[in-house]
């Protein structure tokens, strides 16, 4: 389901946020590190808890090759797709073992269709230029029957709201400036998470790019969410 016409903002953007990511990569495991407390981590974890059996894995827009590592150690053939070379570099250089690394975009992915048994991506569909098609490739690539997992930010418990917000809008910018020398990314980072779909929103996107059994599981208390489905048999 092609739903867009490509155009020339669409690429200016995608240049754009790849740059940033370019620029970040040397500090991306640290910052995530003091952002979240070490949080991230178990909600990797999760994600990965969640891909049953083995088989061949994408991890699209999968940066340093943090969920790509987990993969790996539950036998997964894994391979890494991002746009930046620079963080998977990061993610070479940090020693993640067994996995391929290939440049490419979420939005039109460099694999052939019905020929991957489970796809990841974790905090990369909010950065896509077009999050819609993203979801089609996925489903496209996946072979029938195959998984799709998505962990990504979403919309907290109302009641968690005002303390998140301070924390986004004092701390997380402060972080990116002191830590990675990058205030701008880390505003960037604070407006693209209060502008990405809620749970039920992208639930809906993914079922309307062809997923099956879609479901969602939040992740301390909305702060983030796994968004699960699959492609009919
Ligand atoms: C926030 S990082 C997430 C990295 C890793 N998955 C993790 O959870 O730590 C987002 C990643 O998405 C990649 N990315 C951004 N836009 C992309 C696109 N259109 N296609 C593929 N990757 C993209 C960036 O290069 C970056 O590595």
């Amino acid at each position: 389901m092609q739903t867009h016409t490509h155009t020339t903002t669409d690429d200016q953007h995608r240049a754009g946020i790849q740059a940033m990511f370019d620029l970040v990569a040397p500090r991306y495991d640290l910052m995530n590190d003091l952002m979240s407390m070490g949080t991230h981590r178990l909600w990797k974890r999760r994600v990965v808890g969640l891909a049953s059996g083995s088989g061949t894995a994408v991890d699209l827009a999968g940066g340093t090759g943090d969920i790509a590592q987990l993969l790996v150690k539950n036998d997964w053939h894994v391979t890494v797709c991002d746009a930046s070379q620079a963080m998977m570099k990061a993610g070479r250089e940090r020693g993640v073992k067994n996995a391929n690394w290939v440049a490419g975009l979420g939005e039109k992915l460099p694999f052939s269709d019905n020929s991957i048994d489970l796809l990841t991506i974790g905090f990369g569909l909010r950065n896509m230029t077009l999050p819609q098609e993203a979801l089609c490739e996925a489903h496209r690539v996946l072979k029938p029957g195959g998984m799709f997992l998505c962990l990504e930010f979403s919309t907290p418990q109302a009641w968690l709201r005002p303390f998140y917000n301070w924390y986004s809008d004092h701390i997380i910018p402060r972080l990116g400036a002191a830590i990675a020398g990058r205030r701008e990314a880390y505003r960037y980072l604070v407006d693209s998470i209060r502008e990405f779909p809620d749970q039920e929103t992208l639930k809906a996107q993914m079922q309307r790019a062809g997923f099956e059994s879609v479901n969602y599981q939040n992740l301390s208390f909305g702060i983030a969410a796994i968004h699960q489905g699959s492609k009919a048999p």
